[in-house]
């Protein structure tokens, strides 16, 4: 449980402005009380059936409602109290790349559509909790979340189920041009974008519009954001490529903590004096290791308080200090939480994605969860991989480690040793690229295809050696009885289609 001193310290980084807390059944018996995963499951189903039939709904989501059903379940399941189990796995907050209030901004939610949210949610739990003060608790609380996630006037007609400005899609366009604008320092032009597009400055654009022109020192941008109402505390993620993949847009820093990484000091004074605010985050993440002990004496239970930015998703100063990258902070804020730490599967993902071997070393001794940890690059490292191997870390086989280094994306290449390491720390040649941690099963998942079938597409004759070497099958069918010859044919032209070719048909012949 947050205390009210702490809760008061962070004010300044929430993004969701919700009366109610974001973790608001943790410790309490409500998740078993009401009947477990099982009722959870009832409860969102019932949820996603009133979806498909709501006509004014409906829109606003996806075309296939499987995948947001499954999350949801992981999602209420952990909302609701379900405790941590270790080796499970299948905890919302460890897994999930976006807090509440990012996961919604491209929805356009209005107050009417809040309620219409909350009637079925009523009429769900009516369903499924039988005691009418659970239901009372429950709803209360899903009620001050709905109206903090409105981010829309009432339409007189709505436009579609999209917002004019959004993080992704066509209508991120708005949002780019405005950010390259911000990074130029182009003031008049971002004053254009603000008179266009007036919904650049819901909370979440304007903090990335904010940021960015922090980053780059802009200083009469930073005033001008700050004139036109963007709060000099609003936080937003840093690319991954400044904090890695395990901390993909949950890593929230205040522009505050932006500036100073990039030594931007006239930036940093102009934040000051329009009030901004420092905190055990920003500490952590730039290692100010005085700044820090300062901070947690006044308030102890600081060193291991969510961050209320990331709202559902449990960051703590410990991931904090991790993506910074500060042996230091870490070691200070390890003495200060109560351990275990409730898995810390982030952290401890973080820290072997950036080789830091006494990161990855201080939070094993605190208790982190290595059996969590799924496929990574961590495999390939001397000392860290047999460390977490020894914790029970391995490399599950739902064959997600099949998206790592199977695939042509991102610009990956064919890297044989990746692919050997991972087989060593338990990926298995014949694995499916089955599902994620939230049994989500559409798309991608849902083609069920092998590690052979992704690199005959990329080219990767190595990986292919490597896989038919430890037994992959050359004549296996995804779910649509493609083999991986016929993945061949769908390879960009400029993969050496006659060496992946003979490999698959001589592996073929001596089956
Ligand atoms: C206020 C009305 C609301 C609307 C219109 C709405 C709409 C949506 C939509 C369109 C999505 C994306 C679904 C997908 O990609 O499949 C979504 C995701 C989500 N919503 Fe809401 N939502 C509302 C309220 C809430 C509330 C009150 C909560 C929690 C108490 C919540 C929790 C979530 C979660 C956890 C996800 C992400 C699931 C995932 O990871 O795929 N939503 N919502």
């Amino acid at each position: 449980m947050v205390t009210r001193a702490a809760a008061d310290q962070l004010r300044h980084r929430r993004l969701l402005d919700a009366r109610a807390e974001f973790f608001p059944f943790r410790g309490t018996d409500l998740f078993v009380r009401i009947g477990g995963q099982p009722t959870v499951d009832a409860l969102v189903d019932h949820l996603y059936d009133a979806f498909e039939d709501d006509p004014v709904l409906r829109p606003l989501f996806p075309r296939d409602l499987t995948d947001g059903r499954a999350a949801q379940k992981i999602f209420f399941a952990e909302w609701l109290g379900g405790e941590y189990t270790p080796g499970d796995g299948r905890r919302y907050s460890d897994h999930t790349y976006a807090p509440l209030r990012h996961r919604h901004d491209d929805v356009t939610i209005t107050r009417s559509d809040a309620g219409r949210w909350l009637a079925h949610f009523r009429r769900a739990l009516e369903q499924v909790v039988p005691t009418e003060s659970d239901r009372t608790t429950i709803f209360d609380q899903a009620k001050a979340m709905a109206h903090a996630l409105v981010n829309a006037e009432e339409p007189s007609t709505r436009r579609g189920g999209t917002s004019p400005v959004a993080a992704c899609g066509v209508a991120a366009r708005t949002l780019k041009n405005a950010t390259d604008l911000a990074h130029k320092g182009d003031t008049a032009g971002v004053a254009a974008s603000l008179a266009q597009a007036p919904d650049l400055r819901r909370a979440s654009y304007g903090a990335r519009l904010l940021q960015v022109a922090a980053m780059a020192g802009r200083v009469k941008t930073v005033e001008f954001l700050l004139r036109s109402g963007v709060g000099p505390d609003r936080p937003h993620y840093l690319p991954i490529g400044l904090v890695g993949h395990a901390f993909e847009r949950v890593l929230l820093v205040t522009p505050l903590c932006a500036a100073r990484l990039r030594h931007r000091t006239a930036v940093e004074a102009v934040l000051l004096h329009a009030g901004a605010a420092e905190d055990v985050f920003t500490s952590a993440f730039l290692g100010d290791v005085d700044l820090l002990r300062k901070q947690i004496a006044a308030a102890p239970e600081l060193a291991e308080t969510p961050d209320p930015a990331a709202d559902v998703i449990d960051i703590t100063p410990v991931d904090h200090a991790v993506a910074g990258g500060q042996v230091e902070t870490l070691r200070l804020l390890l003495d200060n939480v109560r351990r275990p730490l409730p898995g810390a599967v982030r952290a401890l993902r973080g820290a072997a994605e950036k080789e830091s071997l006494p990161m990855v070393k201080l939070l094993l001794d605190g208790g982190a969860d290595a059996t969590l940890i799924g496929a990574g690059r961590w495999v390939l490292h001397p000392q860290i991989a047999p460390l977490l191997a020894a914790r029970g870390a391995s490399v599950r086989s739902s064959g997600s480690w099949i998206g790592l280094c199977c695939t042509g994306n991102q610009g990956r290449k064919d890297d044989p040793e990746y692919v050997r390491a991972l087989l060593r720390h338990g990926a298995r040649a014949d694995d499916r690229r089955t599902g994620d941690p939230f049994g989500r099963t559409t798309g991608v998942a849902a083609l069920a295809a092998t590690g052979l079938h992704y690199a005959a597409k990329a080219g990767f004759v190595q990986t292919i050696e490597v896989l038919l070497e430890h037994g992959a099958d050359p004549r296996a069918k995804d779910s649509q009885g493609r083999t991986p010859l016929d993945w061949l044919e769908e390879a960009a032209p400029t993969v050496d289609r006659e060496s992946v070719r003979r490999l698959l048909t001589t592996a073929t012949r001596q089956r």
